[in-house]
Formats: structure tokens, C-alpha cells, sequence
């Protein structure tokens, strides 16, 4: 059978991770995909850069629009980024007939919803299981795997660089800023780190699981999205002391008015599997309602994890070339047809454990006070702690762990304790994992 032809738009880190796997493991490959799959063809911004991976059998250029126009290429290959450019060289590829692959996530979770629906018509695949935890196989997972099961929650570290810097802080006492900087220089961080501390990347990739779990449309901007840019140090000892690591957490869960999205710092239990996911290393739990509880742990970032997903991206392309387009997976896990909408929840209404600190005067009553404002709203206590706070002499810090509650009512207690007239300002607010393993 001939070969199937890929033109890669950028041939940095990943490019040449790719380039560097299909020579090396390309008889395998060959063996596994029925054909053999070679880049005759690539863009690149710099000509005169040394890349990290053989080209001598690659014409290399500057123009992507020449690419994706070359009839003689089978698959496209994105490994720009964002969603500008990447967006109108996707769309056109798929308006020639071509297939198309891509680590993209913001792409993805941005103008999924257009790609896949010009994709379907073009009768055209547009793979990314790159996008989602790197080399993690979870896009195939959920999207195949575990077809049968109707899937309750998926809960997930699914930002390398935000894991890293907790790790960091939590275990070699490094701040913020150096654990930032490591990353930074280790190169799992995007080039806008932003993206990563303010828990964007992270929304990017929940957005995908949450519409392939749920067959809902993509949905970025409904996500609730908080970052770990203002988690302290203080609160990470204090969860420790109670049982608790906080882990930057992606949460998409079914509830019966609803789904909840939502990216945030969360405490979870430190005997839990997510609590143990250190470093860099992304992992994901998917509960379906048949097989319970499922796991999935690697890397989430790097040119040969991320290489590892887009080889079997493009193996599984020049499987499916010659498959009724009818016949194929669907981009989303559901038949295009049956994505409908689902009412996805705010914050009020999630519902699950919270901690919350507060610093108060260190007068008594004060304590009671607080716990019977709980009280009154029916809200339970699952762990309770005093400290003094670093200055201040006078007062005291409360730290209290809730048993799950609506939000909205957790905010209602919030607002009253922080009207007390012996409440400090900067009450701190974290939620607490609601899901077994
Ligand atoms: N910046 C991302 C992370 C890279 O830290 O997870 C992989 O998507």
C-alpha cells in the first residue's frame, strides 16, 4: 500500500519528537498501521534553525498554506498552537480533503465544536489525543474503551506545571516563583505560563474530556476556572495537618440538575490516588457506571510522551483512511447527531466538603460563634483547626473543613461570618474532592 504522506506546520520540540519516533520505530510502525507513514513535508518559521531530528528526507519550507494545499499530502500535522492561525490552516486542510492531527488544546477547546462539524462534512478525521495529558492515552479511553458505561465524573491533574509547583512547595519548600522558574526552565511550562498558573491550560483540556464524557458540546467558557497563582503556603501546611494535599484539580461531574466544570485547587485526601501524583506527571480518574472507578497516570508534557500520542494518532489515521467515513469514531464519542446541550451548573450550585480559613480576634466565643453560624445553615463540620497567624498577636486563625454542602449555602455562612465585627479580612476558600478511588 503507498505510503501516507504527513506535512507537518512546525517542526519544534514535538515535530522533531514525531520526526524522531516515526524513524525510529518505523518498521513497527509500519507493521501496526498496514502502511508506512512518512513527513515529506514541513513549515517552519526559521530555515537556517537546527532542529533536533533528521530533515534530509523532509521539504522543509516557511509556508504552511503551501501544505495544507499539496494534494500529494494525506495528513495535516498542527503543531503550532493557539487558535488563529492553527485554526484557518486546520480548516482549510480539512476543506481539501485532508486528515488532520494536532496537539492543540486551546485549538481544540475553542473551535472544536467548527472543526468537527466541517471535519464530518468534509468526511475527514481530526485527531488529538496529544491535546489532553500529553501521552496519556485518555482521549482513546473514554472515547472507546469505555463506550459502554455511562460516565458519572471524570477528575483529573491534568497541568503538569501547576502539579510541579505544588509538589515543589509542598515537599521541598521552594516558593512560588523558583518552583515557576524550574518549570519554566525544564519546558513543560507554555510560553505564556499564564496559561498555566491561572488554570486556562487546564480548562482547555477539561473542556475536551468533559464534552467526550458527557456528549455535550465543547464548552470552555462556561468552565469555572481558578488557578493556583494565589494558593499560600500556609494553606498547604494547614490541609497537610488535616489530612490533605491541595492538587490543581480538572472536575467534570454529573449532577441531577446538571453537569459541574470546573478547574480549582482542591484538597484531596492524602491517601487518594490524586493526592500522590507528583512532579509534572498528569493523571486522571474516569468513574464509569459499569466498570467504577478507572485510573491514568504518565506525562503529560515532552517531546516523546507527546510524540508518543500523536504516532498513534497518525497510526490510527492511516488505519481509518480507508474506512467508510460513517464507520468512524466520532470526534466527541458521540454520533455528531446526538451532542446536545446540558444545563452546566455554576458555582452555587456545586456541591462538595470546602475549607476555609479566617482570621478572627482571638476573643472568646468567637469560635462558637462561627460554628453556630454553621450550624444555623445546616452546614457539618468534618475537621476543625486554631492557629496563630505569623503576625498579629492578638488574633487567631480558624481553619475549618466542611462535610459536603451546595455552595451557594457555603457562601451564605461565608458572607455572615465575614460581617462579624470580629472577622479579619481575607477569608481563603478551597473546595474538597468529592469522589472516591
Ligand atoms: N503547559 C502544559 C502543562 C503542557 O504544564 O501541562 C502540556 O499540555
Amino acid at each position: 500500500m503507498k505510503p501516507v504522506k504527513v506535512g507537518v506546520l512546525g517542526l519544534g520540540t514535538v515535530g522533531a519528537g514525531v520526526v524522531n519516533l516515526l524513524t525510529r520505530n518505523g518498521d513497527e510502525i509500519t507493521r501496526r498501521a498496514g502502511r508506512q507513514i512518512c513527513v515529506t513535508r514541513a513549515a517552519v518559521q526559521n530555515l537556517d534553525k537546527t532542529r533536533d531530528c533528521p530533515v534530509n528526507a523532509i521539504d522543509l519550507g516557511t509556508d504552511c498554506r503551501a501544505i495544507v494545499e499539496d494534494p500529494e499530502i494525506d495528513v495535516v500535522l498542527e503543531l503550532i498552537g493557539g487558535d488563529g492561525e492553527a485554526y484557518d490552516l486546520v480548516m482549510a486542510a480539512i476543506a481539501n480533503g485532508k486528515h488532520v492531527v494536532t496537539a492543540n488544546k486551546h485549538l481544540i477547546a475553542l473551535k472544536g465544536n467548527d472543526i468537527f462539524a466541517a471535519a464530518d462534512e468534509a468526511g475527514v478525521v481530526v485527531s488529538f489525543e496529544a491535546a489532553v495529558a500529553g501521552g496519556i492515552p485518555i482521549i482513546k479511553a473514554m472515547r472507546e474503551s469505555l463506550a459502554a458505561n455511562r460516565i458519572e465524573w471524570v477528575a483529573g491533574i491534568v497541568n503538569g506545571t501547576s502539579n510541579f509547583i505544588l509538589s515543589q512547595m509542598n515537599f521541598e519548600d521552594v516558593s512560588f516563583e523558583e518552583a515557576l522558574a524550574d518549570a519554566q526552565r525544564r519546558g513543560f511550562a507554555e510560553a505564556d505560563p499564564t496559561f498555566d498558573i491561572e488554570g486556562i491550560d487546564a480548562a482547555h483540556k477539561l473542556a475536551i474530556i468533559g464534552s467526550i464524557a458527557f456528549g455535550i458540546p465543547l464548552s470552555f467558557d462556561r468552565i469555572h476556572t481558578d488557578g493556583i497563582q494565589n494558593l499560600a503556603a500556609d494553606d498547604i501546611e494547614y490541609a497537610a495537618e488535616l489530612g490533605y494535599r491541595i492538587k490543581h484539580l480538572g472536575i467534570a461531574r454529573r449532577q441531577e440538575t446538571g453537569v459541574e466544570m470546573r478547574v480549582h485547587p482542591t484538597l484531596v485526601p492524602e491517601r487518594a490516588l490524586l493526592a500522590n501524583v507528583e512532579g509534572e506527571k498528569n493523571a486522571i480518574m474516569v468513574y464509569g457506571d459499569a466498570v467504577g472507578p478507572t485510573a491514568y497516570y504518565g506525562a503529560g508534557a515532552g517531546a516523546g510522551p507527546t510524540a508518543s500520542s500523536v504516532v498513534a494518532d497518525l497510526i490510527d489515521t492511516a488505519r481509518i483512511m480507508s474506512v467508510d467515513p460513517a464507520g468512524r469514531v466520532p470526534h466527541l464519542a458521540f454520533q455528531p447527531d446526538q451532542i446536545t446541550e446540558e444545563r452546566i451548573l455554576e458555582a452555587p450550585d456545586f456541591v462538595c466538603g470546602h475549607y476555609f480559613r479566617v482570621q478572627v480576634a482571638d476573643k472568646t466565643g468567637v469560635m462558637a460563634e462561627i460554628t453556630g453560624m454553621l450550624a444555623e445553615l445546616e452546614i457539618g463540620i468534618e475537621a476543625i483547626l486554631q492557629k496563630d497567624p505569623p503576625t498579629a498577636e492578638d488574633d487567631a486563625r480558624v481553619i475549618i473543613i466542611t462535610k459536603s454542602v451546595r455552595e451557594g449555602i457555603l457562601m451564605q455562612a461565608l458572607d455572615q461570618i465575614r460581617a462579624l465585627p470580629t472577622t479579619r479580612e481575607g477569608l481563603v476558600h478551597l473546595r474538597v474532592a468529592e469522589f472516591d478511588d
